[in-house]
């Protein structure tokens, strides 16, 4: 009994845990796609339903009905053949499975078939452990939070830098790999302004559970501003003596990485994320809440924060290099 309430209690516990990463619901579509795909599988859960009911009723009506009792003999109402129960449960599931797989094998090929002249496009290279975003189209590069406008067809290609990881955004629609050498496409049409949770939906080493990515769907009127804000370069606010001192700090240890600029240019050869916006994130290293505190944890120990990541820790930084390296960061903002 106690191992049973443990194992139900971890189970309990692992949900919850789920429930706590935001907006991950395919049962809550804010996207075309996802709208399909979730009309597909409450059309798979009523089949199943049905299913089960009968099942189950008939259980319980035929071990009532023969259940042993004095005077009751079993070998006489063994039957050997009944052929209309035989074609009966043969062709049913047969019947089943065709309402399941036509509008299924409709939806799949509608999808490919359909019309992208005038999407927008998007390409999305996953590393171990992050996600970079470009708008080869608007000349902008960033990472771990990608925007989109409201209602606008988005054709998404996907790339990998090293092993496969899965792009994956419950609420926007279904998964698809990125593989390395080779390249993938998917489509999204955000339907509700709002922010959603993306994740890697693919086993790809140590870090893979913290490698996610916020997915910002705007009006159109607001992500057009933001596309402004990104072409514009930072640097016009004036830093203080501790900023400065964190720029000094960055320029010689994190610039040959990361760019702070949102240039496809700026962006060329550099290895980590993009900080053009650092300072308007939400999170740090992808999950965190982007809190000083945060921030300073993973400066000091990435590897403590993220196994497996490539960020290595900075050499011979005193705290207060922290402090203000922490305190340059904050300053990168659109
Ligand atoms: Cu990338 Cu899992």
């Amino acid at each position: 009994m106690k191992k049973i309430a443990g194992i139900w209690g971890s189970c309990l516990l692992l949900l919850s845990g789920c429930s706590a990463i935001q907006n991950m619901d395919v049962l809550n579509p804010a996207g075309s796609q996802a709208e399909e795909q979730y009309s597909l599988i409450k059309l798979s859960i009523y089949i199943m339903l049905i299913v089960m009911v009968t099942v189950v009723v008939l259980f319980i009506r035929f071990v009532y009905k023969y259940r042993a009792r004095p005077g009751f003999t079993p070998e006489k109402h063994q039957e050997n053949r009944n052929k209309k129960l035989e074609l009966t449960w043969t062709i049913l599931p047969f019947v089943l499975l065709l309402i399941l797989a036509v509008p299924m094998v409709k939806s799949v090929f509608g999808e490919e078939k359909q019309d992208n002249t005038g999407a927008m496009k998007v390409k999305v290279t996953a590393s171990k452990y992050w996600w970079k975003f470009e708008y080869p189209e608007k000349d902008i590069v960033t990472s771990q939070e990608l925007h989109l406008p409201k209602g606008k067809r988005v054709v998404i290609e996907l790339h990998s830098k090293d092993v496969i990881h899965s792009f994956w955004v419950p609420q926007l629609g279904g998964k698809q790999d990125l593989i390395p050498g080779r390249t993938n496409k998917m489509a999204l049409t955000p339907e509700k302004v709002g922010t959603y949770q993306g994740k890697c939906g693919e086993f790809c080493g140590a870090g893979h559970s913290f490698m996610r990515f916020l997915v910002k769907v705007d009006s159109q009127k607001d992500y057009q501003q933001w596309v402004n804000q990104m072409k514009k370069e930072n640097g016009s606010t004036k830093l203080s003596a501790q900023e400065s001192e964190g720029q000094r700090v960055f320029k010689s240890n994190c610039l040959s990485c990361h760019a702070t600029s949102s240039t496809a240019s700026a962006n060329q050869g550099k290895e980590g994320p993009n900080l053009a916006d650092f300072g308007d994130r939400e999170r740090v290293a992808g999950f965190m809440p982007n809190t000083e505190k945060n921030v300073l944890k993973w400066l000091k120990d990435p590897k403590k924060v993220k196994p497996g990541t490539d960020m290595p820790k900075a050499k011979g930084l005193s705290d207060n290099d922290y402090a203000a390296l922490s305190a340059y960061l904050k300053t990168l903002k659109k």
